[in-house]
């Protein structure tokens, strides 16, 4: 079954347009089967979100998540949300190390393992992201950064834990820029990062992992992602603030 994930990012700027997108997609989302839809808002929408989404209705395959969490359960840090409070309000998914939070708000990769190591805990599923910079890909270095993104953010995640982790490809290069990384790239990247997990753990844990690739998605190339068994679902920003975009993407979702 292939996941995919709406990162809205710091979108829309109200709680009408929100309520408003969402109920616009709701009704498509009502039966789906055949695909898994993650929803992530900003904070603030959650609680709104999750009150208009009838309990029935997620449990048909439509599921929240966050963009982001705090690797501690509470205290003083002051403007943080933990993964207990997302839990709480009944958010099952958290997005990690998203290349604007690295980029942005200098996130180091020991910063994302604290965040997955209490996200598991907290019985999230995590969806780490991980990717090389345009610099990076030129010079070749791309699986070394996958390697040491991948490496450092698994270190502490328990045995027990690790089903639960999912794996976000997303050449920054790629990333709200039109210029989607070729399947055959991204299949490239991903059999890596199978390959180094089965390194690192073990080859079923590789095989088992869900990996999906992100990156200027839309409805014309969805397809040739998801048609490949080796790319697990997608993550998608700016589709995923449009409806008829959107919707024609989980519909080729459950075409697989
Ligand atoms: P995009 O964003 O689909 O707008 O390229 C993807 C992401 O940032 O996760």
């Amino acid at each position: 079954m292939k996941l995919i994930v709406a990162n809205w990012k710091m979108n829309p700027n109200s709680q009408k347009e929100a309520i408003q997108l969402f109920n616009s997609l709701k009704k498509s989302l009502k039966n789906l089967k055949k695909a898994k839809i993650v929803i992530c808002p900003p904070f603030v929408f959650l609680p709104l979100l999750l009150k208009a989404s009838a309990f029935a209705l997620r449990k048909s395959g439509l599921a929240f998540g966050s963009q982001n969490c705090f690797w501690q359960e509470k205290g003083a840090f002051t403007g943080e949300i933990s993964p207990k409070m997302l839990r709480d309000l009944g958010v099952e998914y958290v997005i990690l190390g998203h290349s604007e939070r690295r980029k942005i708000f200098a996130e180091t990769d020991k910063i994302i393992a604290e965040k997955l190591k209490l996200s598991l805990e907290t019985n999230l599923f995590p969806i780490v992201c991980v990717g090389e910079t345009k610099e990076e890909k030129k010079r070749g270095k791309t699986f070394q950064v996958l390697e040491k993104e991948i490496k450092i953010a698994l270190k502490k995640v328990p045995k027990s834990k690790i089903r639960k982790v999912i794996i976000a490809y997303e050449p920054i290069w790629a990333i709200g820029t039109k210029n989607s990384c070729s399947p055959d790239e991204v299949l490239t990247a991903i059999l890596f990062i199978r390959k180094l997990i089965s390194k690192l753990l073990d080859k079923k844990t590789a095989q088992n992992m869900r990996i999906l690739y992100g990156g200027s998605v839309i409805s014309q190339n969805a397809e040739e992602y998801l048609g490949e068994k080796n790319i697990n679902g997608l993550l998608i920003g700016g589709a995923s603030l449009d409806v008829k975009e959107f919707l024609k993407i989980v519909k080729i979702a459950q075409s697989f």
